[in-house]
């Protein structure tokens, strides 16, 4: 893929090579975003940061990536501040704000809205979530993640074994998972929700037709039992039609440290896009579980400027001027914990 001001809208745009490419450019951030070395390769730019749904981490962390690489960030969040509200199409609002911007990041409860967005653009998009349909990003800091932690027991992604957990109907991040994992050779998936809230055929057809193993059962603790990865999520309540439909499958599939403990293999890490539903009604992954070094949803969330800061660069095709732009910062936060 030819990544220089192409919008980023699905994984399908990708092959195994492009993956390699974010993820190696993405390595060499890390000192900027430890606030290590500072770049100001991007100084000038404006990045469109629009979120017409909830998101903290998202939004943030596209925009902290953008201000590491020097330029700045412009948001717009939740449909009653914007023009929208007053009857504007996503056609004429992505004209008017592709003027003012040099990349936009944006979220969207419809599926394919950012898509349509795109098409009426004049800089790159970002999609960062067009309803239940894809979060490309998150996909590509999970399998990032999932790299950095499998790497360290001398594993690669080649023949993964994972367990995605919970609303895999409407849930996004797991939607772009499978599609991503579709690229590389030989993994086990294994996935679990209530019936109503599974993963769509389509997609799991899309993983058995390049020779996936796909199982798909309600029985947790069988199925975390023999993975390297259980990777959780929240029911997507807000793509209910109601809240008490919600809670019908709210805290199905809760892990903590004992059952943990009883049913995993000593090393399995795990995930979650967060964030993590921690009322008592839904704790799907409990607070007790915070110690345990395998808990890799904190690590996931600083991939996440990494990736997106890789992203960037590529797209608006500055990889080779970032380090050029590079020096020491003059101040270091030595008070920060990694
Ligand atoms: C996810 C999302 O918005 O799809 N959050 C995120 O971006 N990390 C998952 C969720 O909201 O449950």
């Amino acid at each position: 893929m030819n990544f220089t001001g192409s919008h980023i809208l699905s994984i399908q745009q990708f092959q195994r090579a492009d993956i390699e490419r974010v993820f190696e450019v993405a390595d060499s951030m890390a000192p900027y975003a430890l606030r290590r070395k500072v770049t100001r390769v991007l100084e000038g730019a404006i990045l469109g940061n629009m979120f017409f749904e909830p998101s903290t981490r998202t939004r943030i962390s596209f925009g902290c990536a953008f201000n590491l690489l020097g330029g700045e960030v412009r948001e717009t969040t939740g449909f009653e501040s914007s023009a929208l509200a007053k009857g504007e199409s996503l056609h004429d609002t992505a004209r008017v704000l592709s003027g003012f911007s040099d990349v936009i990041c944006m979220r969207h409860p419809d599926s394919g809205s950012v898509a349509e967005f795109a098409e009426a653009s004049r800089v790159p998009v970002i999609n960062g979530g067009d309803g239940a349909n894809e979060h490309p990003s998150q996909a590509l800091l999970d399998l990032y993640t999932i790299r950095k932690e499998l790497g360290s027991k001398g594993r690669g992604i080649d023949g993964l074994r994972i367990a995605m957990i919970g609303d895999l109907k409407y849930g996004r991040t797991v939607h772009s998972l499978c599609k991503l994992l579709c690229l590389f050779e030989n993994i086990q998936v294994t996935l679990v929700s209530p019936p109503e809230l599974a993963m769509p055929e389509p997609i799991v057809e899309e993983m058995r037709a390049v020779g996936h193993s796909v199982s798909i059962t309600e029985d947790l603790p069988q199925s975390i039992s023999r993975v390297d990865i259980a990777y959780s999520t929240r029911i997507q309540e807000e793509r209910f039609a109601s809240q008490e439909e919600a809670d019908i499958y709210r805290g199905r599939f809760r892990l903590n440290q004992a059952i943990y403990t009883q049913y995993c293999e000593p090393n399995t890490v795990i995930m979650h896009p967060l964030p993590r539903d921690s009322r008592a009604n839904a704790n799907e992954l409990d607070n007790d579980l915070n110690q345990n070094p395998n808990l890799a949803i904190f690590r996931q969330t600083d991939n996440g400027v990494l990736v997106r800061m890789a992203l960037f660069s590529l797209v608006l095709d500055v990889v080779d001027q970032v380090h050029k732009e590079a020096r020491d910062v003059n101040w270091y936060n030595s008070l920060r914990t990694l």
